[in-house]
């Protein structure tokens, strides 16, 4: 079968196997597998394209991912905490810049305890009509059901690999069964609840990729972040090659066309490898982007992986530049928060 019938298979029956996906991932012909996820995205997502405002609020991090900057044993990086009052101060302002959305990011640190999350939840939430994402790791039920309570809208926890042998050896300190229990409590506990994982991690293959593609599937996710595997100098991944952009394009759109409704994020990943594929992922399924707005001397010690393309600004001209930007490229700034999209 080429690709073209595989492809309107997967739109048709929203069903896919491993070979299909391997069998698009393989082939040099994309340009009908970009099209029809660009049609696909319109159809359920529209033309808007939503702003998520991201407070990166603490890179302390007791994890050890082999791929990750901020990992605890990463003895050179200074470590620093926005306290509560800051990090409300910072949702505050990107909501006066027009944000509808603040994702609450941080290493896993549990000086964070229930009730101070629960704290910037209630405050955050006073401002107005605005929804509130956690980015901040595996914890336990109860603190993930209390925020739910408090009033968080939506949880963002990567599967990172469904190769579960890959990613136990990437992430020592934990497992892949805990992390897929986690993402289901989120999924029972309502979270609108998003996912994603990395291209081109050591030892991944094309048929890794297929099947993270399906695991998002099965979990169901509302929302889905796919990014390129980047090199960070401090970690044991160091001299390991940087992960294919086009092989994210690809991994995204089949996301679209397969799970049709999600939302799906243009990777700061993908921008900091090749500024043009931020464009070109929004041609290709995304709509959705993320600008970080926690003060810069903290920005600069938020380093995942490295990101040279560090300009200060104020919230308001990055916001300004990004609206803009969107406009030029044919589409529309959300003025909506940007729940997810039923089925
Ligand atoms: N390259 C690309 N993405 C990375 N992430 C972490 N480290 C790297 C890296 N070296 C991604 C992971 C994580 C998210 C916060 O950033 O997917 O979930």
């Amino acid at each position: 079968m080429d690709t073209r019938k595989i492809i309107d298979k997967i739109i048709e029956k929203s069903e896919a196997s491993i070979e299909d996906i391997v069998k698009i991932l393989i082939s040099q012909q994309d340009s009908y597998l970009f099209e029809q996820a660009d049609k696909i995205r319109k159809k359920y997502c529209g033309d808007e394209i939503h702003l998520r405002a991201i407070i990166e609020f603490s890179n302390y991090c007791r994890c050890d991912c082999l791929y990750c900057g901020i990992n605890r044993q990463n003895l050179h990086l200074k470590r620093y905490r926005m306290n509560l009052d800051e990090i409300i101060e910072y949702a505050k302002k990107a909501y006066k810049a027009g944000y509808k959305t603040i994702v609450l990011q941080s290493g896993e640190d549990t000086w964070y305890t229930r009730e101070k999350i629960s704290y910037i939840i209630k405050e955050i939430k006073k401002l107005g009509n605005i929804a509130i994402t956690l980015s901040i790791g595996e914890r336990d039920f109860d603190d993930y059901k209390q925020w739910k309570i408090d009033g968080a809208d939506r949880f963002l926890l990567k599967h990172e690999t469904s190769d579960e042998k890959l990613y136990n050896s990437l992430h020592p300190h934990s497992t892949f069964k805990n992390r897929i229990k986690c993402l289901k409590w989120l999924k029972k506990l309502k979270y609108q609840t998003g996912s994603g994982f990395m291209i081109g991690l050591p030892g991944q293959t094309l048929n890794t990729i297929a099947k993270d593609i399906l695991l998002l599937k099965e979990l169901d996710v509302d929302m889905a972040g796919i990014g390129p595997f980047i090199p960070h100098p401090a970690t044991k991944l160091k001299s390991y090659p940087i992960g294919d952009s086009k092989l994210t394009l690809k991994a995204l759109a089949i996301t679209r066309i397969l799970l049709k409704r999600p939302h799906l994020p243009t990777t700061t990943s993908l921008e900091v490898t090749n500024v043009k594929d931020r464009e070109n992922a929004f041609y290709t399924g995304a709509n959705v982007i993320m600008r970080k707005v926690e003060p810069y001397k903290y920005r600069k010690l938020y380093e995942i992986y490295p990101n040279p393309n560090i300009k200060e600004k104020t919230i308001e001209e990055e916001r300004k530049e990004i609206e803009n930007y969107i406009k030029i490229i044919g589409r529309k700034v959300s003025t909506q928060r940007g729940d997810a999209i039923d089925k």
